[in-house]
């Protein structure tokens, strides 16, 4: 099994380089790459961890020494949010850096399963889809935007609000990653009952939980350590579906039946291949319908500005 990590030498790639050295399986290898000159040095400083996981690194302009043979590859390469950004104004860097290491992942690792961090992921995952397809080799049931460090805050949130251990909770998220297009659905977590105010007071932190993270560190950035946890169980999920464990199901952003859009994160039961089974929403609540109905404008927008970069 390999694993590549492409943007290791940043605050969410040193994290989920450091988690992925001592979880992933023994006999696995994990590839680092990034342009900064440190990255060589972080494999080194991983390599001294007495796991049976092979670590490399590369840096510079050219990603493919990390990609060969790679099963996996995790992309957290791009810019950060500072204070009164919007996801959305990261995309002038962050959409060339995507179409850049993507494009070296088709020519080089055209059958890995591709999880997508760098934001803004609802845009970032339709620019890694099309150039995908250009290259003759998008399959959709591999690429996936990481929206796991949505699941992990809700799971956080609501065991804090009622008094349960996070471990025991599980919130399914679906919609996008930013903003309104972020749902929770609240209603199917099981065995819990919320107020009306209990909801909307849930949603709307959920929804905020990452301009909450960038507020605290004023201007050092954004989410890096929950989010190197968030791309490790994910990560770790896909790695687990590789080797052929059953019932392997997390909620992620990727195309779909196009519904309610044709990116759109929802539980997918996952297997060698990538996905097997795209799970239905289930019954939503008045609530959620109606937020749901109320994201599909913005969350379409964001998509046709990905679609409209690669053409
Ligand atoms: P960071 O600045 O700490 O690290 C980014 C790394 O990317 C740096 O090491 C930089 O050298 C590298 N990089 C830049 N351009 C590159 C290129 N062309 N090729 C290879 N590497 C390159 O930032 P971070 O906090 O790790 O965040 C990274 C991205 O993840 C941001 O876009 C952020 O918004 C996003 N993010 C997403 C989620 C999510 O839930 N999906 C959560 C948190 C952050
Ligand atoms: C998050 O949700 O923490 C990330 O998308 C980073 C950000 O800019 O909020």
């Amino acid at each position: 099994m390999k694993v590549a990590v492409l943007g290791a030498a940043g605050g969410i790639g040193q994290a989920l380089a450091l988690l992925l050295k001592t979880q992933l399986p023994a006999g696995s290898a994990l590839s680092l790459y990034d342009i900064a000159p440190v990255t060589p040095g972080v494999a080194v400083d991983l390599s001294h961890i007495p796991t049976d996981v092979k670590v490399e690194g590369f840096s510079g302009e050219d990603a493919t020494p990390a990609l060969h043979g790679a099963d996996i590859v995790l992309i957290s390469a791009g810019v950060a949010r500072k204070p009164g950004m919007d996801r959305a104004d990261l995309f002038n860097v962050n959409a060339g850096i995507v179409r850049n290491l993507i494009e070296q992942v088709a020519s080089t690792a055209p059958k890995a399963l591709i999880g997508v961090i760098t934001n803004p992921v609802n845009t970032t995952v339709a620019i890694a889809a099309e150039v995908l397809k250009k290259a003759g080799v998008y399959d959709k049931n591999r690429l996936f935007g990481i929206s796991t460090l949505d699941v992990i805050r809700a799971n956080t949130f609501v065991a804090a609000l009622k008094g349960k251990k996070p471990n025991e909770i599980e919130v399914p998220v679906v919609g996008g990653h930013s903003g309104v297009t972020i749902l929770p659905l609240l209603s199917q977590v099981k065995g819990i009952s919320f107020s009306d105010q209990e909801v909307a007071d849930l949603t709307k932190r959920i929804q905020n939980a990452g301009t909450e993270v960038v507020e605290a560190k004023a201007g050092g950035g954004s989410a890096t350590l929950s989010m190197g946890q968030a791309a490790a169980r994910f990560g770790l999920s896909l790695v687990r579906a590789i080797q052929g464990e059953a019932n392997v199901v997390e909620c992620a952003y990727v195309e779909g039946d196009g519904e309610y859009a044709r990116f759109f994160s929802q539980p997918l039961l996952l297997g060698k291949n990538g996905i097997v089974e795209r799970r239905a929403l289930g019954p939503l609540s008045a609530f959620e319908q109606q937020a749901l109905n109320g994201m599909l404008d913005t969350l379409k927008k964001d998509i046709v500005q990905g679609e409209e970069f690669v053409k």
